[in-house]
């Protein structure tokens, strides 16, 4: 641990309390007010290293907002605020039978965290109260399985053993450049996207956040889903956004062993997740590894061909789910080392989009960014395959950026300036798993 570890520690909990809105979480206060999938993930591991429940009850939260048919959305709305756009109005749930009726929620998903989190949760409550984690697992599991169930059904229903997403904010990196060429074909005329108001660049610099022409199609793309009454076949047919995303789909697989380590613990038959985590694995291999570049790539279902964008640092996090042989994580590390994501001298690695591609920007959201949940995955990753050396940058890089800069949501990787929102929950949460490293015995 660090020096000041203990300090740092601290005010990461300081965080979480502030944002603590007596059930969830909000993953930063003004900006993201609601209750965010991903967000709550990354944020109940980091309750996982000190307050078991409180990671207990985030989960249970979220989950509150799950549809019959398995989605898990991407928010869940607090009714008692209206300070968000799109706020739930704009998604019109409710023309899916599927979507819960008194919990408002949005219509979309973002990566699949939750196992991952949930059995991390369930092992530190198991030193606890061997009870209280044989409930958790009993309560969180059949929500998890369906969840899955949800993806590996509707999402590729072709059982290709990947996973599609339908709108960029599915893949948590709203702003890549991985979805610049896909959106750029969306041509939109006068009319077509009703006038609405961002509320987004009233809490934090503009210049940090997509532009309006993305925010135009985001808001497009929930149009599209929601007139279809968010029903998968109907929106597969024609979507515009229709993608194998590597990110996505690397942590799917992570969590379906996640899942199967749940479901033997509830006595449950672990084969139909391990089967899907290996589906996900080799499918990855056979059809998102590109040789030439030795990365892996997103594949544009609707366009039919690979996304050629070579610099988005997802593209090396199938690291994390232990998804590549030896020697194509060879490839992808030689790819960390060599193309502007180990940022040299004073730099901070590994920004989320790479220093010299096309398209970079230091502050903007994920054109460049570095994130701490990115480096988070992808210094497991490297520890997995034994570049200890590599992990150890990125793990002491996020205790750094949090020492120099505060709690920011995402920082400017050549000088470490705090980016976005203050006071944000992931980037606490993840603090404390970094820092409860040396205390523990979790398997990294
Ligand atoms: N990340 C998106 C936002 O900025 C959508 O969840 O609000």
């Amino acid at each position: 641990m660090q020096e000041n570890g203990g300090r740092l520690v601290q005010q990461a909990r300081i965080v979480l309390d502030f944002n603590w809105a007596g059930a969830y979480t909000k993953p930063s206060p003004r900006l993201y007010p609601h209750q965010w999938s991903w967000d709550s993930a990354f944020i109940a591991l980091g309750y996982a290293t000190y307050d078991t429940s409180r990671a207990w009850r985030e989960l249970s939260s979220l989950f509150a907002g799950q549809w019959s048919n398995g989605l898990l959305p991407h928010i869940v709305f607090n009714p008692e605020l209206n300070n968000y756009f799109p706020g739930s109005r704009v998604w019109r749930t409710e023309l899916s039978p599927h979507s819960p009726g008194e919990i408002r929620t949005s219509g979309v998903v973002q990566p699949p965290v939750h196992a991952i989190a949930a059995r991390r949760v369930y092992e530190r409550l198991l030193r606890e109260d061997s009870a209280g984690a044989e409930a958790f697992a009993e309560q969180i599991y059949p929500a998890l399985a369906a969840w899955h169930g949800y993806l590996h059904r509707e999402r590729d229903p072709d059982g290709t053993g990947l996973v599609y997403i339908r709108h960029p904010w599915e893949s948590g990196m709203d702003n890549s450049p991985l979805w610049d060429g896909i959106l750029q074909r969306i041509r939109l005329r006068p009319g077509q996207v009703p006038e609405y108001q961002r509320l987004d660049v009233g809490f934090v610099a503009e210049e940090d956040r997509p532009v309006d022409a993305e925010y135009d199609r985001y808001i497009h793309l929930v149009r599209h889903a929601a007139d279809r009454g968010y029903d998968e076949a109907a929106i597969r047919e024609d979507a515009p956004f229709l993608v194998w995303d590597v990110l996505f789909n690397t942590i799917l697989c992570a969590a379906d062993r996640d899942l199967a380590a749940l479901a033997r613990s509830v006595g449950e038959d672990p084969t139909s997740h391990e089967a899907a985590a290996d589906a996900t694995g080799r499918a990855m291999n056979a059809r998102l590894w590109d040789e030439e570049s030795g990365l892996y790539l997103d594949h544009d279902l609707a366009a039919g061909r690979d996304i050629e964008v070579y610099d988005a640092l997802s593209s090396l996090l199938p690291l994390y789910g232990g998804i590549p042989d030896p020697g194509r994580a060879g490839r992808l590390v030689h790819n960390l080392e060599s193309s502007g994501f180990f940022v040299g001298g004073d730099g901070y690695p590994a920004p989320s989009y790479a220093r010299y591609g096309y398209g970079y920007s230091p502050v903007k959201y994920w054109r460049g960014p570095v994130w701490i949940n990115t480096n988070w995955l992808l210094m497991h990753g490297l520890r997995r395959y034994g570049y200890e050396e590599h992990a150890e940058t990125l793990r002491s890089t996020i205790v750094s950026l949090v020492q120099r800069s505060g709690f920011h949501e995402y920082f400017h990787p050549a000088t470490g300036r705090g980016h976005g929102s203050d006071f944000f929950s992931w980037t606490a949460a993840l603090l404390l798993d970094v820092l409860s490293m040396g205390d523990t015995d979790h398997a990294y």
